[in-house]
């Protein structure tokens, strides 16, 4: 029996709704055919931008979305993506393929985007081969509200009022294909960019640091110790690859129990990551101003056979929603220092949120994660206290809990041994709960997933292995399952 402990009346550390933040770079079909088809397109489009995918998308509440990468970052250089777009240049995406693209997807195209999904934007700018001067004038062309050469542009180019942007990321893995650089390097040239980036009118840049990558805690150290005071947020990234070699790093959708388990105990390691990197940050900012952001996270496998291997387009099983479901909850749990989380990469790239084929569109296991776990947005942390039976040498059980406004509880549950159910008992002190509602992600097979011949194989159902004793919750949560548990007073 596993044991579940909701102290509810110590409820106070808000999940900031940015935990639920996406990623889309100018990298395989992710930008161009999974968002952009442009206007003259016969697939269904908002000012080029599809339509199937904004509604789906709409369903799952993306905070903030980050753009244009990724590696593509620290080589796109933003004015060339700007005014009208026959006239626009072409750039060689060397990172992703080496394809020649037509820059048609520049900085009104997003902002657009992001108006459509009713979420913030979040700029990664260029610092490993982009200027000072050029960054400066990216923040003033979207800012500036007064007169200026760059707002002038961009009133010239259609846009008269200054966008609102918070987030702008300060380059990207500098540490490798943004620069190269050794962390005493990049604090460096962090501050002397980071001057230049300026606040206009009401608007109030947020500057994320580019952080470490696994457990580089180095990195982590020497940007807190030299930079602290000039960032307001410090990225972190960390990949779940199952293989021990990067040219091996395992099939999608054609794996055992084994490299389930090896897969999951990674994902788990999230966990030790966030833990480890935070007392670092603790110990130079103990009132936790600076926030941690991991701006990139999810499954990086082999990509899918006959596809073009700088695509990284790969399919999304039962396992991936396990491994969205085991952050999500690591996330929540860390609340108090991870203020923003952004999946890599939301179409067709990574552990996308949906797959597109020509005027097809399918929505991935993972995606259901995120639209159970939306509950979760800007709720107050439950602490919980878990006792949980092993699978094998990881935890069986991941879980996060949080309370609304309405003062209703929501238990997410991740079951992650794949052959027995869990059972649980829940000790809710504090409210009084007259009404239990579930719902559950899970299928018959590890590796079922959804394909545009089946796209309904695995979604989410109704629940009811539950019941109420007194002040407990009892029930059993299946083998390999994603479980929401929605108390009611
Ligand atoms: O998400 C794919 C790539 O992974 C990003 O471009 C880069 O930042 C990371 O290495």
């Amino acid at each position: 029996m596993n044991k579940l402990i909701l102290n509810i009346e110590q409820a106070k550390e808000k999940i900031n709704k940015n935990i639920y933040g996406h990623f889309a770079e100018h990298l395989g079909r992710c930008i161009y055919e999974g968002f952009w088809v442009g206007e003259d397109s016969e697939i269904p489009n908002t000012r080029g931008i599809r339509n199937d995918v904004i509604e789906a998308l709409r369903e799952i509440n993306i905070p903030v979305l980050r753009w244009p990468g990724g590696c593509f970052a620290d080589e796109y250089h933003w004015k060339d993506g700007v005014g009208p777009r026959e006239e626009r240049t072409t750039i060689v995406n060397n990172h992703w393929g080496g394809v020649t693209e037509n820059n048609h997807f520049g900085t009104h195209e997003f902002m657009d985007l992001c108006d459509l999904l009713d979420t913030e934007p979040y700029i990664s700018g260029n610092l490993g081969s982009g200027t000072i001067r050029e960054m400066q004038e990216w923040v003033d062309y979207m800012t500036h509200d007064g007169e200026s050469p760059m707002s002038d542009w961009r009133k010239e180019n259609g846009r008269k009022e200054p966008w609102d942007l918070k987030y702008f990321g300060v380059g990207n893995e500098n540490w490798g294909c943004g620069g190269n650089m050794r962390p005493e390097y990049y604090a460096d040239k962090y501050k002397n960019y980071q001057t230049y980036i300026n606040d206009h009118g009401d608007n109030k840049i947020f500057k994320i640091a580019c952080g470490s990558h696994d457990s580089n805690y180095h990195w982590t150290e020497v940007l807190m110790e030299e930079a602290a005071d000039k960032m307001d947020g410090l990225s972190l990234h960390y990949y779940t690859v199952p293989g021990d070699e990067w040219e091996n790093k395992g099939s999608a959708t054609d794996f055992d129990q084994n490299e389930w388990y090896i897969t999951l105990k990674k994902a788990m390691y999230m966990d030790e990551l966030i833990t480890k990197h935070s007392t670092i940050m603790d110990k130079y900012d103990p009132e936790k101003k600076v926030a941690l952001i991991v701006d990139e996270w999810g499954t990086w496998y082999d990509v899918e056979p006959g596809t073009n291997p700088g695509f990284l387009y790969q399919q999304n099983t039962l396992r991936d929603a396990l491994v969205a479901g085991i952050h999500l909850n690591i996330f929540n749990q860390h609340a108090d220092r991870v203020k923003m989380a952004n999946i890599a990469q939301t179409a067709n790239v990574l552990q996308a949120m949906v797959l597109t084929d020509e005027e097809d569109m399918i929505v991935t296991p993972t995606y259901y994660v995120f639209k159970m776990f939306k509950v979760h947005q800007e709720a107050l942390q439950i602490p919980i206290y878990l006792e949980t039976e092993k699978y094998k040498e990881i935890p069986k059980l991941s879980v996060s809990a949080s309370k609304n406004e309405q003062g209703e509880v929501n238990i997410t549950i991740c079951n992650l041994d794949p052959e027995n159910e869990a059972k649980i008992e829940t000790v809710i002190n504090a409210i009084k709960a007259n009404e239990v509602e579930a719902k559950i992600l899970s299928s018959d097979n590890l590796n079922d997933h959804n394909t545009f011949e089946n796209p309904d194989k695995v979604k989410p159902e109704g629940f009811d292995k539950f019941s109420m004793e007194g002040q407990k919750l009892v029930g059993e949560i299946p083998s390999s399952s994603v479980v929401l548990l929605t108390l009611k007073k």
